[in-house]
C-alpha cells in the first residue's frame, strides 16, 4: 500500500488556491477551517492528504475542494481550446476559478482540437497523465465522425491496414477500427494521437470531416447526462475502466 502524503495545512491550502500561506493562517485564526467538525488550531499542523479530505474538512463552511491527485472528465464544448495560454476561451475557464491557481496545476490528458467536442480528461497527477498518454498503455479513443461526402466503402480496410501514411510523416499509422454508422458518419477508434489525426485520415481517403466528437477513452464513456461544458470528478471505478489491468489504478 502506498504511503499517504502529509503536508502542512497552510502549504496544502495555499497550493490549492485558497490564498497565500499568510491568508490561510488568517482563515485558521478566524476559526474558518474545520477538520472532522472541530476547528483547526494551527496552520502549521500536518495533514494527511487522503481522498476523503473534502468530506472531512470545511473552509468557510464549504467542503474543501478535491485534494491534490484529482482527475476529472470534461464534456469539452466546441470553440474552446486545450491550452493554458492561447487567446480565446480555454478549457481551464470551465473549471472553478480557484482550481486555476492550484499547484500542481491541472492539465489536460492529451488534447482535442478547438473544433472537436467530447470527452476530455484532466488531472494534476503527472503519474496518471503519463500512464494514460504513454503509447505502451495502448488506450483506445473513439470518435464519432460526420463527413461532408458519403463513405467510399474501402475506408475501414485502409484504416485497419497499418500501412496508411499521412502527409509529411515517415511512419505509417497504427491499425484503426472504423465502423460506419450511415453513409456520411462513422465511429473511428484509434490507439495513438497524432496531430489532427482523424481529420487527416479522412482527408487521405478523399473526404472531409464536418464534425468530430470523442465519446470514449478506454472503457470510459462520456455520460449522456454530462452536457457540454460540464465536468465531473473521476473515482476509482472510473480509473479502473480507463486503465488496462496491467497498469491498473
Ligand atoms: N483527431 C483530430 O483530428 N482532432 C481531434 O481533436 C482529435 C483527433
Amino acid at each position: 500500500m502506498s504511503k499517504v502524503p502529509t503536508l502542512r495545512l497552510d502549504r496544502l491550502l495555499a497550493n490549492m488556491g485558497y490564498g497565500s500561506r499568510r491568508e490561510v493562517q488568517s482563515l485558521v485564526n478566524a476559526g474558518l477551517v474545520t477538520l472532522d467538525g472541530a476547528e483547526v488550531e494551527d496552520a502549521d499542523q500536518r495533514i494527511a492528504v487522503t481522498r476523503d479530505l473534502s468530506e472531512r474538512m470545511r473552509i468557510q463552511d464549504k467542503p474543501l475542494d478535491p485534494p491534490p491527485g484529482l482527475a476529472l472528465m470534461l464534456h469539452k464544448p466546441l470553440g474552446v481550446t486545450c491550452s493554458h495560454k492561447e487567446a480565446g476561451p480555454l478549457v481551464y475557464g470551465l473549471l472553478p476559478d480557484r482550481w486555476r491557481r492550484r499547484d500542481p496545476a491541472i492539465s489536460t490528458i492529451g488534447r482535442l482540437d478547438k473544433d472537436t467536442s467530447g470527452l476530455l480528461l484532466m488531472t494534476d497527477d503527472g503519474n496518471l497523465l503519463h500512464r494514460v498518454i504513454s503509447p505502451r498503455a495502448n488506450i483506445s479513443k473513439r470518435y464519432r465522425v460526420d463527413l461532408d461526402r458519403p463513405l467510399r466503402g474501402d475506408e475501414a480496410e485502409i484504416f485497419a491496414s497499418g500501412t496508411l501514411m499521412l502527409e509529411s510523416e515517415d511512419k505509417p499509422l497504427l491499425p484503426a477500427l472504423m465502423e460506419a454508422i450511415s453513409e456520411t458518419s462513422a465511429y473511428l477508434t484509434l490507439t495513438e494521437g497524432r496531430y489532427h489525426q482523424v481529420r487527416r485520415m479522412f482527408a487521405a481517403v478523399g473526404n472531409h470531416v464536418a464534425a468530430l466528437h470523442r465519446d470514449r477513452i478506454g472503457g470510459l464513456s462520456l455520460p449522456e447526462d454530462l452536457g457540454p461544458g460540464q465536468y465531473r470528478l473521476l473515482g476509482e471505478a472510473d480509473l479502473a475502466l480507463l486503465l488496462p489491468p496491467a497498469t491498473g489504478a
